[in-house]
């Protein structure tokens, strides 16, 4: 009786160890209930970026923006509804974050499949992988098994997401309270690599900033107005906006970077030596981008029991 018991509690200790291990994700998770995943939305990501090159770059913001608020659940692509101001409103992302029909066209394939069986939260993940890879950048591994958020917040995408007006120390501690250290900072902001920004986000830069390059700033004062003309656009990497190459290290090196918050990074401060590393080795960038992806997509995320599949990215079941 005494062993049946201890056995009994030997039993009980190991599926409570297993169930915290539960929470982990893995690559094979959709294995036997969705083995083509990887697969649709590969071809999906290649036909969108074929299409618009600018995708890739939008799939990985998207990412970003879901997994720095409340963790990587797919709450920013949920709409607002009466009792919900979700995060598709919230500054940093309304009129700016794009790319959610890509990712209800990627769901409906996906759901075609593989019915209700595949997180909005993991498709997201995939999609941002590969537009990095489509546009030349490293692939990696994605971990699965996220689950959906019944909610969105507004205020906690205002809380969590940094401003392009952000200092050195602010970014930093942004990371640091995702677990994101300066290593990660650094090469995560190397996405900045691909895509655009508005007007509005660099023109205290441009006007302002005594650490810019003064030809690059009158450059970019041209079509960025004192006043006005708010959503005009500029590429993040004026060499080369489309390729998810290292030379948004290289532009920060001489003065180029577009926003505040990237220049930031190289301004006689602590990450200094890691753009200077970064712009001289794409290969260790490639290297510490792929392994910073894999970090930021461990963010919290919901799994086992919590949270839910959606049927459609957009609301909850
Ligand atoms: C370090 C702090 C960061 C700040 C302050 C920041 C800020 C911004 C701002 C202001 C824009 C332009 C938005 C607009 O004007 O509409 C932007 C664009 C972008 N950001 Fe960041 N960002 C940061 C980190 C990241 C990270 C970690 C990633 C991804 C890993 C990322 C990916 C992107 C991409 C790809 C774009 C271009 C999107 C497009 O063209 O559609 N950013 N970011
Ligand atoms: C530049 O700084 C001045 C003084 O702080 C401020 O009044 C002005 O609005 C700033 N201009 C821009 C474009 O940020
Ligand atoms: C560049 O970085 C990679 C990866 O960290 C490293 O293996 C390689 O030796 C570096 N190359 C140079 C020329 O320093």
């Amino acid at each position: 009786m005494a062993s049946y018991r201890s056995a009994f509690l030997a039993v009980a200790t190991v599926s409570l160890v297993a169930c915290s291990v539960r929470a982990q994700l893995s690559p094979t998770f959709y294995g036997w209930t969705c083995p083509t995943l990887q697969s649709i939305v590969r071809s999906a990501m290649t036909q969108a970026v074929g299409q618009d090159p600018t995708m890739g770059a939008s799939m990985l913001r998207l990412f970003f923006h879901d997994c720095f608020v409340n963790g990587c659940d797919a709450s920013v692509l949920l709409d607002d509804t009466p009792a919900m101001a979700g995060e598709k409103n919230a500054p940093p992302n309304r009129n700016s974050l794009r790319g959610y029909e890509v990712i209800d066209s990627i769901k409906a394939q996906v759901e075609a499949s593989c019915r209700a069986v595949v997180s909005c939260a993991d498709i997201l993940a995939l999609a941002a992988r590969d537009g990095v890879n489509l546009l030349g950048g490293p692939s990696w591994v994605v971990a699965l098994g996220r689950r959906d958020a019944r909610t969105a917040s507004i205020s906690a995408a205002v809380a969590n997401l940094p401003p392009a007006s952000a200092s050195a120390y602010t970014l930093m501690s942004t990371f640091a309270s995702k677990g994101l250290d300066m290593r990660d900072l650094t090469a995560l902001s190397g996405a900045h690599t691909v895509g655009s920004a508005r007007c509005s986000n660099f023109r205290p830069h441009v006007y302002n900033d005594s650490n810019i390059d003064p030809g690059f700033a009158w450059l970019r004062r041209q079509t960025c107005l004192a006043v006005g003309g708010d959503a005009a656009m500029a590429p993040l990497d004026s060499t080369s906006p489309t390729r998810f190459d290292n030379s948004y290290f290289q532009n920060l090196m001489s003065r180029r970077g577009l926003l505040h918050s990237d220049q930031e990074l190289f301004n006689n401060g602590p990450a200094d030596w890691l753009v200077q590393l970064y712009s001289s080795n794409a290969t260790a960038f490639a290297t510490d981008f792929a392994a910073s992806m894999v970090k930021m997509g461990n963010i919290s995320p919901l799994t086992g029991y919590l949270g839910e599949i959606r049927l459609n990215c957009r609301r909850t079941n």
